[in-house]
């Protein structure tokens, strides 16, 4: 057992492929309270784990667990991304309200040794209902960067979706000739970079774009997240001298088209930064409307290095 830290009777290790099938079922169970939701990871204990095992470092170096007599009763892991030099935090989730705190802070400071130097921004985010996490990252030099809304659209919302008045425009799948274009529209500092994108790419993440003239001027990448029953729009992007022509209505009408092909896609869900007017109105013209609110918070690791948490 690799023990980092002990508190009162509780303990703080690596997770082990042992405890997996517990950790996932308890991060599920924080996950459908708004109080404990935190963004990136999903909602049902099998998407969860699908996540967990696609981890890198994988899930025994970048993911703890808090025991409590041999109960887990807490989880933080963290999402790597060198190329981005940026780590996302995942939780702290923790279950015991009496020491919420104690726990969290343990769990922060046992990642010192785990993070690379070459990472420079940790990011974490969360509903604002989550007032446990803010209280703590706000008292350690996390700051708000960001805010977004999250919309749902269910199966029977009705779109309006305006003609596209260049007819030359195709909405179509993408293929690999794509990639320079795609690569160009795609925003560097997104969750997932372009690369990332199109290797994720299958039967349940998919890239859909508008071309004219066999060039993408948009697309849209959505994920259907089998085990919790939803699909995601994850990015949309139209080239700015090709926007306002109903190019962006109607990539997301074929996303809702395509997702709702499938019986198990109960909604499809999308978040839209709270300035981001533009977006917001073209999504409740398509049916959305508005669920949550995720706020997302950032420690620059060269002003303040991961150190110990107060
Ligand atoms: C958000 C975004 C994708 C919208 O794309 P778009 O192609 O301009 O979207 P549409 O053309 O379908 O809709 C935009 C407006 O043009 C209007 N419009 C649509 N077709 C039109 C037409 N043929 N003629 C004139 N206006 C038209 C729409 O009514 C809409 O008006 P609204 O602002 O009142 O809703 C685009 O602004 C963008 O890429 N923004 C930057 C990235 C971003 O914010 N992505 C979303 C992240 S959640």
């Amino acid at each position: 057992m690799n023990r980092s830290c002990t508190m009162s009777e509780i303990i703080i290790r690596n997770l082990s492929e042992e405890s997996m099938e517990e950790t996932v079922k308890f991060i599920s169970s924080c996950q459908t309270v708004d109080e404990s939701f935190i963004a990136w990871l999903g909602y049902s204990p099998e998407e969860i784990k699908s996540q967990l095992m696609d981890l890198t470092p994988s899930f025994t170096e970048s993911c703890l667990i808090a025991i409590d007599g041999g109960v887990i009763c807490g989880f933080l892991g963290i999402y790597v991304s060198e190329e981005q030099s940026t780590l996302r935090l995942l939780g702290p989730y923790v279950s015991k309200p009496k020491n919420w705190t104690e726990i969290a802070l343990n769990l922060l400071a046992a990642f010192k040794t785990k993070i690379p130097t070459t990472i420079n921004l940790a990011k974490v985010a969360f509903y604002e209902a989550n007032v446990n996490c803010k209280r703590v990252y706000e008292a350690n030099h996390f700051n708000v960067y960001n805010a977004e809304k999250t919309l749902i659209r269910d199966k029977k919302s009705l779109s309006n979706v305006s003609e596209v008045s260049n007819q030359k425009i195709n909405i179509r799948y993408y293929t690999s000739s794509d990639f320079d274009d795609f690569i160009k529209l795609h925003p560097e500092t997104a969750y997932f970079t372009g690369p990332e994108v199109v290797n994720r790419l299958d039967d349940y993440n998919q890239l859909i774009v508008a071309a004219t003239d066999n060039h993408v001027i948009g697309y849209v990448y959505f994920e259907k997240l089998r085990g919790d029953g939803y699909a995601e729009i994850c990015f949309l992007n139209v080239s700015p001298e090709f926007r306002s022509r109903g190019i962006g209505s109607q990539l997301i009408n074929q996303v809702i088209r395509e997702a709702f092909q499938y019986d198990w896609v109960n909604h499809i869900q999308i978040s839209v930064r709270v300035n981001n007017k533009e977006a917001e109105r073209l999504y409740t013209r398509m049916g959305f409307k508005e669920e949550n609110v995720i706020i997302a918070l950032q420690r620059d690791l060269n002003v303040y290095p991961w150190g110990d948490f107060t």
